[in-house]
């Protein structure tokens, strides 16, 4: 049994009454998968609310740490080796107190692994946790086998040596983080998450000096302590009272002149709407260089993705970075959005090299051949009394051992995404880049603003996204949620390419 359901027993409220979305209402709970004896919903580890430490518990303010880089123990050209072992370490994040975490190589977060494209990556994972484990490597076009699947789960206790080459082009922003079945919310809230930087020999922003800001999120209880998800987390996803740059709380970003900043948003549920007080300019996505750069204000930023920007005018200035409010249509009694100040940016005066204006060429993979189509969607089910929510991808709920679609190796595809519930969800698919087509929200078709390359992309409620997209390697793919709350539930589906 691979379902993964969320069961409401004991939440008090009962489900309906803390309802206030009215799409809820249409849905015809005997159409959908969560039913029957066959599909028993397996409880899932979860807590009652819980007072939290205050915010103000984190120190804040102190300058921005670089992420610690994992040393390349290789003494050959284009190799790269290294370890990474997942444990359980005691961190006191709060003073005097000690958090118990689960770390790569004991780093909050996760080391960043800088490599070139060409080279041969062997990174040897000894797994110390209690309990199975993987690396996927998130956006990064490595062979299934070396993708770190929930089916070649590493058990507690053992090792396991990845390997894959870094192709051409693939110069670009991902990062890691463990992928076995159903336990991944868990692992990755604990602490498990790193970087990995792709570089190009013959990069056009060389000129600008690059900073690394790995957002993420962090829960703790009033004991300082890291609790299982409650009910309202398995619904809406998880998000902390923390909001962390590296690991700290609204640190201050020293900016000289004009500088290349890479962003990631590694939280499990938090949608980041990224603003600063002046405009910035947007030079890469999850896969790389955009064609041209585009300058703007803000840019939502959903779990999973990274970005590449320039930021700097010359002008001296103290400016604070933002996540904006943003409506993702949360289910419940949710507590009310607000701005969230994420750090200090204070712009200095400095080296202003000029941005160049074509950064790239991204080809369109060129005709499609085949064509996919993946519906988002969520239910709600009373079974013997009790409310049962599932998140499901075509209809059905995770299954390890069906191949959802079936695809040609090198075969360049249409992939229509329709979001059929009332809440955002981040579409992410692994080993492969895509470009968006269009949109379609609220009847209007719109085109991608911008060629550019995705690993994961929102869905707005009742949103259809088309993407197209190649695989390059035979084996199993799996394409899902990365509100990692809902991926843990279920909301995910397998690609089988031959
Ligand atoms: Cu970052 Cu399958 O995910
Ligand atoms: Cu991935
Ligand atoms: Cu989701």
């Amino acid at each position: 049994m691979n379902r993964r359901n969320f069961i409401f027993s004991g939440i008090g409220l009962g489900i309906l009454p803390i309802l206030n979305v009215p799409a809820w209402a249409a849905i015809d709970h005997s159409a959908h998968g969560a039913h029957g004896a066959d599909a028993m919903p397996q409880n899932l580890k979860t807590v009652a609310d819980m007072p939290l430490l205050a915010v103000s518990a984190l120190p804040a303010g102190r300058p921005h740490q670089p992420l610690s880089i994992l040393k390349n123990t290789s003494v050959q050209p284009k190799q790269f080796t290294a370890t990474l072992t997942a444990a359980a370490h005691d961190v006191e994040l709060v003073a005097g107190q000690k958090t118990p975490m689960w770390l790569y190589n004991g780093q909050v977060p996760g080391p960043l692994i800088e490599a070139f494209e060409g080279d041969e990556v062997e990174i040897r994972f000894v797994n110390q946790l209690a309990q199975a484990s993987t690396i996927h490597w998130h956006g990064l076009p490595v062979p299934p086998e070396q993708d770190g699947n929930p089916h070649d789960a590493v058990p507690a206790g053992g090792e396991h040596v990845y390997r894959f080459k870094l192709p051409k082009d693939s110069a670009g922003t991902y990062w890691y983080h463990p992928h076995p079945h159903g336990d991944t919310p868990e692992q990755v809230y604990r602490g498990l998450a790193g970087l990995f930087i792709v570089r190009s020999k013959n990069d056009p922003l060389k000129a600008f000096a690059e900073q690394h800001l790995v957002i993420s999120d962090l829960k703790l209880d009033a004991n300082a302590q890291i609790p299982d998800n409650t009910a309202n987390d398995w619904m809406n996803g998880r998000e902390g009272q923390f909001v962390l740059v590296n690991g700290q709380r609204e640190p201050v970003i020293t900016i000289a002149g004009r500088q290349r900043l890479r962003i990631w948003n590694a939280c499990s549920a938090r949608y980041l709407r990224l603003n600063m007080g002046q405009p910035f300019t947007l030079v890469g996505t999850d896969g790389g260089l955009i064609e041209k750069p585009q300058i703007m204000d803000e840019f939502l930023l959903v779990p999973g993705q990274r970005i590449e920007i320039l930021v700097g005018n010359g002008k001296p200035a103290s400016m604070t970075l933002k996540a904006l409010i943003y409506n993702r249509e949360k289910m419940g009694k949710v507590a009310p959005e607000v701005d969230r100040t994420l750090a200090t940016l204070q712009f200095t005066a400095g080296l202003m090299p000029e941005i160049p204006q074509k950064l790239r060429k991204i080809a369109d993979f060129g005709r499609a051949t085949a064509m996919k189509k993946v519906e988002f969607s969520e239910t709600m089910s009373m079974d013997n009394g009790v409310h049962t929510m599932a998140f499901l991808v075509n209809g059905k709920s995770f299954d390890m051992n069906r191949h959802d679609l079936i695809s040609k190796v090198n075969e360049v595809e249409v992939w229509e995404i329709f979001n059929n519930s009332h809440m955002d969800h981040p579409f992410h698919i692994h080993g492969t880049q895509f470009i968006v087509i269009d949109s379609t929200f609220n009847k209007q078709r719109t085109n991608a603003p911008y060629r550019a390359l995705h690993d994961t992309i929102n869905l707005r409620p009742y949103e259809t996204i088309r993407i197209k997209t190649v695989q390059q390697d035979i084996g199993l793919r799996m394409f899902h949620c990365h509100i990692l709350e809902h991926e843990g539930q279920g909301m995910m589906a397998q690609l089988l390419v031959k």
